[in-house]
């Protein structure tokens, strides 16, 4: 996560603990934080945590919904995990002006609605990954670019944004495991009709593709 943020001003939202901005700073991978929470006992542990590292000069933690106490511009990257896609997609769709160029997401289930969002938005996925922890946790960056996203190019459509366009290129083993997953799942459970039919044939799009590389 840490790696995928270079910022002179990053906003977490939904910062919790405040411990991402407390990382970001002390790696210097960003010059100023906003670390924004809704949520009072939240809050004032991040506010605990930024005193506790000494780092309030250059965290500021902001009581607030999403993007709203942010002003238009003031952020160029943002980062918003450990939240479901529909909640982090919700405060993307709301955040008007002051959303910034760069993204960095981590939602703790599917990242579909988020990669739907970006491409509908303008933004191009820059990286993607899943990272252990429970479970494998998906990360998504993204950045406000012009014209369709070059990562989809030459991919069936329906597995990109189920898997990620940069997942299957990539082709590792966590992916491998997690199409595998799928199609035991949802095989026995796929009929005419059944929300499962069609992603079990998402699945076998997405496996066909890491088989042939096609
Ligand atoms: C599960 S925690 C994740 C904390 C941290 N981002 C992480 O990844 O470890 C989600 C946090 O987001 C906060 N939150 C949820 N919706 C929010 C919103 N619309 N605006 C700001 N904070 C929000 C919750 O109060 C909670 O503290």
């Amino acid at each position: 996560m840490l790696a995928l943020v270079r910022a002179e001003v990053h906003a977490d939202i939904g910062t919790d603990h405040a411990r991402l901005p407390v990382a970001l700073i002390r790696s210097g991978r960003a010059r100023r934080c906003v670390a924004v929470e809704l949520n009072p006992g939240p809050l004032a542990q991040a506010r605990r945590n930024v005193a506790g590292a000494g780092l309030a000069a250059q965290i500021e933690v902001r009581a607030g919904d999403g993007f709203a106490p942010l002003r238009p511009g003031e952020a160029d990257s943002a980062s918003l995990c450990g939240m479901g896609a529909a909640t982090i997609r919700g405060v993307l769709e709301r955040a008007g002006a002051a959303l910034p160029t760069r993204l960095v997401l981590q939602p703790n289930d599917s990242p579909e609605p988020l990669r739907v969002w970006a491409r509908a938005q303008g933004y191009h996925l820059t990286a993607e990954a899943l990272t252990e922890g429970y479970w494998l946790y998906p990360v998504l960056a993204l950045e406000r670019a012009g014209g369709p996203d070059p990562a989809y190019m030459g991919l069936p459509l329906a597995a990109a944004r189920r898997y990620g366009p940069l997942l299957l290129r990539a082709a590792g083993a966590a992916l491998r495991e997690q199409v595998e997953a799928d199609l035991r799942r949802l095989t026995p459970l796929a009929a005419p009709g059944r929300p499962a039919e069609r992603e079990l044939a998402t699945a076998r799009e997405a496996w066909a593709w890491l088989d042939g590389g096609t």
